[in-house]
Formats: C-alpha cells, sequence, structure tokens
C-alpha cells in the first residue's frame, strides 16, 4: 500500500491567504526550512495505479499537479483518471470544497458517513458531481471491513469507519444546541485503512477532539497513524492574537499540555506516528524550534506535502 500525503496542513493551508504571523511570514518568504503546506488530503493506491483520495481539498487541483501518479494517464481515454474513489472524514470546508473541482462527469465513488453525505445532500453545489456518474455511498459506522470500489470494481483496498470525539463542520454549528453546536456521532470519523489482505494497516485521523481510550484501543499496535496535529498548545491562536478559539473548541485536542497527543499513544505499541491537518499557527512547522524538537523526540514524524509513506 502506498500512501502520499497532497495536504499536510489544516484548513487555510499554511500560510493561509491572510495571515502575516512570524511563522506564516517564514512561509511566505521561504526562511529557515519552514515549508508551505496545501490542505488537509491523502491518497492511497494498493497498486500504484488506481487511487483513493481521503478528504478533497480546495487544494485538489495544485495537489493532482503535483503528483504525477494522479494525472491522467497518457495512453487512456481522452478523459481519464487515476482517482478512482473519495473518501471523506467530516464535512470541513478544508475536507469537501475540493469535490467541486472533481466536477466534469468523470465517474467515481464518493464515500462518508451518513452526517456527511446529508450535508452534501442538502448543498445543492455538489449536484456538479452528477449522481449518474459520481455514486455516493455510506460509510456504516464501526463496520468491520468495508471494501473501496471504484466506477470498475473493487480496488484493493478496505477501510473500517469509526467515529472519534469531534465536533460538526464550523458552517453547521448551532449555538441553540448546546455546548458542542449540535453535533453528533459521525460527524467526524477515523479510517482503518488497508490492502485488502495484507496484514498492515494505517489510522488516518486528522480531526480528533480527544485521545481518548476507545481512541487509543482503536489505534493499538498500527503500523502507522496519521493524526491531528492541528495546534501545538490549546490556547496559540488567542496567545498569537490571531483568533479567539481554543484547539478544542475547533474539535481538536491539541498536541502539548494536560491531555495531549504528545504521549497518548505511548504505551499502545504504534509503530509510526505522524502529525497531519498542522495549522498555521503551529510551531512544529519551524524546523529546530523547541515544539518540533519535543514532537520528534517523542517519536512523532511532521508530514509535509509529498511525504510518501509504504507499508
Ligand atoms: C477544522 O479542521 O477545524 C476546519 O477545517 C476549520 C475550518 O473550516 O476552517
Ligand atoms: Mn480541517
Amino acid at each position: 500500500m502506498i500512501i502520499k500525503v497532497l495536504g499536510s496542513a489544516a484548513g487555510g493551508g499554511f500560510p493561509q491567504w491572510n495571515c502575516n504571523t512570524r511563522l506564516s511570514r517564514l512561509a511566505w518568504d521561504g526562511r529557515n526550512g519552514v515549508r508551505a503546506r496545501t490542505q488537509s488530503s491523502i491518497a492511497v493506491s494498493a497498486d500504484g495505479a488506481r487511487w483513493v483520495v481521503f478528504n478533497a481539498s480546495p487544494d485538489i487541483r495544485q495537489q493532482i499537479a503535483n503528483t504525477p501518479e494522479l494525472q491522467p494517464a497518457e495512453t487512456g481515454r481522452l478523459r481519464n483518471s487515476p482517482i478512482a474513489a473519495v473518501v471523506l472524514t467530516n464535512a470541513d470546508v478544508d475536507h469537501i470544497a475540493g469535490l467541486l473541482s472533481l466536477r466534469e462527469r468523470q465517474p467515481l465513488r464518493l464515500y462518508a458517513s451518513a452526517r456527511v453525505l446529508e450535508t452534501l445532500h442538502a448543498n445543492s453545489i455538489f449536484n456538479v458531481l452528477a449522481p449518474d456518474v459520481v455514486e455516493r455511498r455510506e460509510l456504516p459506522l464501526d463496520a468491520q471491513k468495508f471494501e473501496i470500489e471504484g466506477p470498475d470494481g473493487p480496488l484493493g483496498l478496505s477501510v473500517e469507519p469509526f467515529a472519534v470525539p469531534g465536533k460538526v463542520a464550523l458552517f453547521l454549528e448551532d449555538a441553540a444546541k448546546g455546548a458542542n453546536f449540535g453535533s453528533e456521532r459521525g460527524d467526524t470519523i477515523g479510517l482503518k485503512i488497508a490492502a485488502t489482505n495484507a496484514p498492515k494497516a494505517l489510522f488516518y485521523i486528522p480531526g480528533c477532539a480527544e485521545a481518548d481510550e476507545a481512541v487509543k484501543e482503536r489505534v493499538r499496535g498500527a503500523d502507522c497513524l496519521l493524526f491531528d496535529g492541528t495546534v501545538y498548545t490549546d490556547t496559540e491562536m488567542p496567545d498569537r492574537g490571531v483568533g479567539q478559539k481554543t484547539g478544542r473548541r475547533m474539535g481538536h485536542v491539541p498536541i502539548a499540555g494536560e491531555g495531549g497527543s504528545l504521549h497518548a499513544f505511548d504505551d499502545v505499541g504504534v509503530k509510526r506516528k505522524v502529525y497531519i491537518h498542522i495549522n498555521t499557527t503551529n510551531p512544529i512547522l519551524e524546523p529546530g524550534s523547541d515544539a518540533e524538537r519535543t514532537v520528534k523526540a517523542a517519536g512523532w514524524d511532521i508530514a509535509y506535502d509529498g511525504m510518501t509513506i509504504e507499508l
């Protein structure tokens, strides 16, 4: 199984279009080894030919341009794409807006939880993915193994979808519905991804509000875990004067501090841990920073666009 990180940044990308903080300045200018990053997405393939995109980011066109494996085959039909299916982990803008770029009557399968499918259904602009060519399928939560298919059949990849602590998409928040803004089970999911009949598995959890016991048990023994690295400290947005919200308020467990993810998986035998979905404020984005050294010392890698992992 081949995994390509298409976009390692959180919603907005890094640097975010309107961001002038020190970290973003370094990224705008390409200084101190700080690399720009596009918005949250990975691609996975069992055979190197047919690919499944997990989360369709607003940057998908640029991501395809940066990834020859995802470009139309030279010897294929006049219109073709190696992208055979798209799987969504929530309905945040950074994960669904790229669907709009996948129009043009290209056959695809689209998979998401019932809650996320409801959101797509309620927003008629997504009908640019004509239902007769882009078949939508519900991912059953806590399914044992669910085979992902492209328009021409199985792709040799299966997923196990599971609900994780999280929040409904920002644009769906309803303050009248209390502290969790009307969030329900299935608004945010994690996925175990494996090639059919292969022993190794990837866990992809780009959004998670708490690294609780259920999440830890779920990933026990994982060959690789791509996990929510949105913020380093819970209060880094207010601390930097760029917003009022904490990481937890946005549905993202911080890396450091009480209940953080840094050491959450220390005793569940995960072989490789990688932070992904990294916000423009997160100091791990700067090589050599204390935060970057701390996460590396704790055994974490930091995803970057183009990172390739083979399992
Ligand atoms: C998130 O992950 O919290 C969202 O992508 C934020 C957003 O929609 O900007
Ligand atoms: Mn996001």
